[in-house]
């Protein structure tokens, strides 16, 4: 047994220890110039990730903070038009609920566990609602099957039957693995969490917020305090927050995002498009099954249908001994999928040692 056990599973990820070291310098207080600068650093450089020239807000929270954010600022409580939430796994039809327990109309388009959400299934979906929806919510990349949903697609379909209704997209799971042109898909709120493709502990969120976005959120009453845009964009014009964040974290995420940018975002993109790559040749070489649509699996989790009926749990204890750690299948997945993450700043190296101890659990 190792005192490190290196994570394979969709958040937390493993954080190098450069970044976990960037969490301890001395304290710095957040009404000031040092603040100031750090913050004002933090969003040039989250600007690039996100491929937008518009801001990025910062919140001191998971992402299900800005879920419960994008709902409140983006979505009225007409409830003739309300929210049309794709929903095609647990983290989906959570957002789902999340929308409803906010007071906001929500209307479902619900695909079976491991399929993806399709273009052609949107457009129906909005013709045949009687009124324009305000909003469309969409997960990428959906953690708890593997799939990754067709967003340029989808955006174009959106964009072509509904142009005035909001795209909100959770790329919890994707972002800063995968290219997300945000400013290119015309998207309004592309939010993700610190933990996963940022290689970050938990405890920050991101989201881009489109003009139109904001500018909805103006028109919409009782948006929150914590999580309300106009709030948070007010102090990010000034390089601040305005409630205490979590300052050490922000000092890992400055570091962080020098390295993702000198190792180059395309890089970037291109290593978690060759570990899935790897990581899938090995699901399939070893007999289990993909359990994602074919053509649709994701790029940055690979969800593996559990056809050969190992044990996961006594798989994961064997792991433990070599130092590592996968996620079993989440919630009714469980035991019939194993997942195996390919996201931050894991490495090709790190899946071929993950790969020999898993064969040999396998052959014990
Ligand atoms: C796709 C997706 N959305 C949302 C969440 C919730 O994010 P957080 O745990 O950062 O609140 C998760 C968490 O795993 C996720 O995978």
């Amino acid at each position: 047994m190792t005192d490190h056990i290196k994570l394979f599973i969709p958040g937390p990820v493993e954080v190098r220890p450069e970044i976990l070291k960037a969490q301890t310098v001395p304290m710095i207080g957040h009404r000031g110039k040092p603040f100031e600068a750090l913050y004002s650093r933090i969003q040039e450089k989250l600007r690039q990730v996100f491929f937008t020239s518009r801001r990025v807000l910062v919140s001191t929270s998971s992402g299900t903070g800005l879920w419960e954010g994008a709902a409140r600022n983006c979505v009225s409580d007409d409830p003739t038009r309300g929210v049309l939430a794709t929903v095609c796994g647990d983290f989906s039809a959570r957002w789902a609920d999340v929308f409803e327990m906010n007071g906001k109309a929500v209307t479902r388009l619900t695909v079976k566990q491991g399929c993806a959400i399709k273009p052609e299934m949107v457009r129906q979906a909005i013709l045949e609602h009687p009124t324009p929806f305000d909003a469309i919510a969409i997960v990428h990349n959906e953690t708890s099957t593997g799939v990754m949903n067709p967003l340029p697609e989808i955006a174009a379909v959106v964009k072509e039957l509904s142009p005035d209704t909001l795209i909100l997209v959770d790329a919890v799971s994707s972002l800063a693995g995968v290219k997300i042109d945000f400013d290119g898909l015309g998207l309004d709120v592309l939010l993700t969490s610190s933990q996963k493709c940022f290689g970050l502990p938990p405890g920050l969120a991101f989201a881009a917020v489109s003009d139109r976005a904001m500018a909805r959120a103006k028109t919409i009453k009782n948006r929150g305090y914590y999580f309300d845009f106009v709030e948070l964009e007010k102090f990010l014009l000034k390089n601040n927050t305005p409630a205490t964040p979590a300052i050490s974290l922000l000092f890992a995420l400055d570091k962080q995002l020098d390295d993702m940018l000198a190792e180059g975002l395309e890089a970037r993109f291109a290593r978690h498009a060759r570990m899935a790559a790897m990581t899938r040749a090995w699901v399939l070489s070893r007999g289990f099954g993909l359990f994602a649509e074919t053509g649709y699996e994701s790029l940055t989790v690979t969800c593996a249908a559990n056809t050969r009926q190992a044990d996961i749990g006594a798989m994961n204890k064997y792991l433990a001994t070599q130092g590592m750690h996968i996620s079993d299948g989440y919630g009714s997945l469980k035991g019939a999928t194993f997942r195996i993450a390919h996201m931050a700043d894991l490495t090709e190296a790190d899946l071929s040692d993950l790969f020999a101890a898993m064969d040999r659990f396998l052959a014990l």
